[in-house]
């Protein structure tokens, strides 16, 4: 089963946060134990269900944080905070930033996130990391500790622009420090039904990953980018919305099925940019 789910795309502003916390949320309702890990020095996941400001910079203070987890200082099981009955998040603060660096002269750099977990492995069903944009050593850390990733793909053209190079990242972290990461799946976010590159985009990356994109999708919904603003998942801010229902059926889906293998395999029929792009991301490194 996929326990350690790692949320991933380098690409910024692709929806990862807003997958982790209300996906998190969707799991929690079917009354799964779930932690959700901010792995991000933006922080946007802690912000997203903590909107008490003083209460997240105590946080910081007492040095609880993931920082503190990653570099070893703390244990993770003492940083966890109850979110809800099921939800639970091991909080970040924008002192993450450091452990980027710091992390550098630290042995087994990349499996920092990885021995963090180990003790609290078996508490929960599923955990949700969240990374920052960018594929340095704390993605790194979410992928070497993950069972497989979930990649939130915006239905532009240019969300396509570096995947190949997340692809790659995974094949190389499969190939050497975590030989059982799959990916989880591909997740069309920003699903705009009257755009029509939203349809072509969404069409084609199917036509190419096939089994490997959720059926589940997220709209555009503006009560998703409302949320956070209320310290809430979409879910508990707006049961009724497209938006909290496509996180519910993506959390049903997830929990339904096994995780699928990377298949490299590359669509190579009637080639568009679009295609083009994703043949490249395929092959890269393969
Ligand atoms: N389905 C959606 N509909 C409308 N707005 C959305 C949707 N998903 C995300 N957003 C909004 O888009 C912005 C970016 O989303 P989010 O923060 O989840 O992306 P991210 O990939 O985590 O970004 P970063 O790379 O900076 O961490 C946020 O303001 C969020 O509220
Ligand atoms: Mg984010």
């Amino acid at each position: 089963m996929e326990k350690v789910l790692t949320i991933a795309n380098q690409k910024g502003g692709v929806g990862k946060t807003t997958t982790a916390v209300n996906l998190g949320v969707g799991l929690a309702e079917l009354e799964r134990e779930v932690l959700l890990v901010d792995l991000d020095p933006q922080a946007n996941a802690t912000s997203g269900l903590v909107p008490d400001a003083r209460v997240r910079a105590s946080w910081v203070e007492a040095g609880v944080t993931t920082y503190e987890a990653m570099i070893g200082q703390i244990e993770l099981r003492d940083i966890v905070r109850a979110v809800s009955r099921s939800l639970f998040l091991a909080p970040a603060g924008t002192n993450l930033v450091g452990a980027e660096i710091e992390l550098v002269g630290l042995a087994e750099r990349e499996k920092r996130l990885g021995t963090a977990l180990t003790p609290v492995h078996r508490q929960y069903d599923y955990i949700l990391i969240d990374t920052p944009p960018s594929l340095g050593l704390l993605t790194l850390n979410a992928l070497v500790a993950a069972d497989s990733v979930i990649i939130p793909i915006q239905c532009e053209y240019y969300a396509l622009e570096g995947l190949s190079a997340l692809l790659a990242t995974i094949r190389r972290v499969r190939d050497t420090l975590n030989p059982k990461l799959t990916i989880g799946g591909i997740l069309l976010t920003m699903f705009d039904s009257r755009n029509r590159l939203s349809h072509e985009v969404a069409q084609e990356i199917r036509q190419h990953f096939g089994d490997q994109v959720f059926r589940s999708v997220i709209p555009r919904n503006v009560r998703i980018s409302e949320s956070p603003s209320h310290g809430l998942s979409v879910l508990d801010y707006e049961s009724k919305s497209a938006g909290a229902q496509s996180y519910r059926a993506l959390a049903a889906e997830l929990n339904q099925r096994d995780s699928v293998v990377l298949d490299a395999s590359a669509n190579q029929a009637s080639p568009s940019p679009v295609q083009d792009t994703l043949r490249k991301a395929a092959s890269k490194e393969s």
